[in-house]
């Protein structure tokens, strides 16, 4: 199918309360095993390619691959770039072809967020492009495994300010910080329903949850139910692939490389499905179907 954008992809995803899922991927393997986890289901998905895994990836040789195989595919896809903070990578995605980007001045002052998020949508829409920003900033370093992060409450989303933010910005998808964390959790994840709620109230535009891994089902539940309609998700997946590979290993020596990528991929196909089935994805009306 073509590219669809991010927001014809949650174009039902607020009135219905669920979730699409937005997965990175940062090489072959990811793109095929996330692909066909969202064709066994039969629903839209997001590809993201985040702009710190650029070190990974070549996108001028790796985007007209991943369009190539959306375009074969029998579900709707995004392609959508993840944290894009330099106008430049902003400018290289939207040359490339994507359909969707993010852009994250969540580290700047509101005033300059709304300054920088107004001009990349202005941009952006005349290219037919969504955009989501983030407001308020969800800590962790996305593709940084050491450690961990706690949230810093100090840096979650305000509700009045994300009302005028949309306002403002003309965004089609707003990242919240309301207690999650990119990569891994040093405590327990503690989501901020209440303000969720609040920030759903104020604002039309799908909410996005950024730092999906390590979050319970419950979480997920919880957040979607309260309005997330795009859940962002790659540690927990990136981590299951080496183990699933150490896994591998441990049964046999006599393995080739793609013995071990394909036991990668598998893992992080199953582990796809699961949070798509949580997520609750829906299938998209056809045309005339609504
Ligand atoms: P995790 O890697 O923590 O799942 O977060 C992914 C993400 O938020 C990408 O923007």
């Amino acid at each position: 199918m073509p590219l669809i954008t991010l927001q014809e992809a949650l174009s039902q995803a607020v009135g219905e309360r669920y979730a699409v899922g937005s997965f990175n991927v940062t090489n072959h393997d990811f793109v095929e095993a996330v692909m066909a986890a969202a064709e066994e289901r039969n629903v839209p998905v997001i590809i993201s390619v985040a702009e710190v895994h650029l070190r990974y990836l070549n996108l001028e040789h790796f985007i007209p691959y991943v369009k190539q195989r959306i375009s074969h595919s029998p579900v709707p896809a995004v392609l959508h770039l993840d944290h894009g903070t330099k106008k430049e990578t902003l400018v290289q995605a939207l040359h490339y072809g994507f359909s969707s980007l993010m852009f994250d001045g969540s580290m700047l002052s509101l005033e300059e967020n709304t300054r920088q998020t107004r001009e990349i949508v202005e941009m952006a829409h005349m290219a037919g492009v969504s955009v989501e920003a983030e407001l308020g900033h969800v800590s962790g370093g996305e593709g940084n495994f050491e450690g961990g992060s706690r949230a810093d409450t100090s840096l979650y989303t305000d509700p009045s300010q994300a009302e005028a933010f949309v306002r403002d910005t003309g965004v089609d998808a707003l990242a919240v910080a309301i207690g999650t964390v990119h990569g891994p959790y040093l405590d327990e994840p503690d989501l901020d329903l209440a303000r969720l709620e609040a920030i759903r109230e104020r604002t039309a535009v799908p909410l996005v949850l950024h730092g999906g891994s390590g979050l319970s089902d419950r979480d997920f539940r919880e957040a979607i139910a309260r309005g997330i309609n795009k859940v962002n998700f790659y540690t927990d997946s990136a981590l299951k692939a080496v183990e699933a590979v150490q896994e591998r290993l441990r049964q046999s020596s006599a393995l080739t490389y793609p013995d071990l990528a394909g036991a990668a991929r598998s893992e992080i196909r199953a582990n796809t499905l699961r949070q798509i089935e949580l997520f609750g994805t829906k299938p998209l009306p056809g045309p005339g179907e609504e």
